[in-house]
């Protein structure tokens, strides 16, 4: 084990998994958002969990806003730093996701390891991870450039930058598959939630 700790046990609860999905009359999973900065993680994240809530089922948002001005507060954009930022994301969303929440992430993840790293802590446990890569070309992200941060990296003002300086691995079998030039943020909350009914996600 890699843990730090010494002499350190688990404390089991009085109520299981399925106990408590059949309390809560919901099961809780982990929709994973990753693409390229401005491709639309968040926009979809957010019209989601809107749509989600809506239907009563209890969804929570993880992104840059919670996890990097808190938790996360002491980490850049190193590889090592981004690596770190996405272990804990994931081991954040797998609490949600065992307390019988959606957990929904968007973060860029660029690094493929870091997302299956993600995955199997989820799966190990029975928990469902379903990775949705929201991806837009580079030169339509670099036209909407909504917080002017391409412009900055092409500049050479921001140094590891995802798609200019750094990399992005593009998920090679993500569940979902989404390209946010080609659809509307309603359609893209479409297929999700269609994916989700397909695969019996809700109770
Ligand atoms: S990662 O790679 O998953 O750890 O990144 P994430 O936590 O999602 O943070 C990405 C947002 O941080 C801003 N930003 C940068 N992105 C990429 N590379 C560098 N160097 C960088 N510096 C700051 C950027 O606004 C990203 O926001 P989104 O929402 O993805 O557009």
């Amino acid at each position: 084990s890699d843990n730090k700790a010494t002499n350190i046990t688990f404390h089991a609860g009085n109520v299981t998994r399925e106990e408590r999905a059949q309390f809560l009359k919901q099961q809780g999973l982990t929709i994973w958002f990753t693409g390229l900065s401005a491709s639309g993680k968040s926009t979809v994240a957010v019209a989601l969990e809107q749509h989600l809530l809506h239907l009563g089922v209890a969804a929570y948002r993880l992104d840059g806003d919670n996890i990097r001005f808190g938790l996360n507060k002491n980490l850049g954009f190193s590889e090592a730093d981004r690596n770190e930022n996405i272990r804990r994301i994931g081991e954040v969303a797998k609490l949600f996701a065992d307390s019988c929440q959606i957990a929904l992430t968007s973060f860029i993840s660029p690094y493929k390891a870091d997302r299956q790293q993600a995955r199997e802590l989820h799966e190990k446990e029975g928990l469902k991870f379903i990775e949705v890569y929201i991806d837009a070309p580079l030169e339509v992200v670099e036209k909407r450039d909504p917080k002017g941060l391409y412009k900055k990296a092409r500049a050479g003002e921001i140094k590891d930058f995802t798609g200019i300086s750094a990399p992005y691995e593009a998920p090679e079998k993500p569940e979902i598959h989404i390209r946010t030039d080609e659809n509307s943020v309603e359609d893209s909350v479409r297929i999700i939630t269609e994916y989700l009914q397909k695969e019996e996600c809700y109770i």
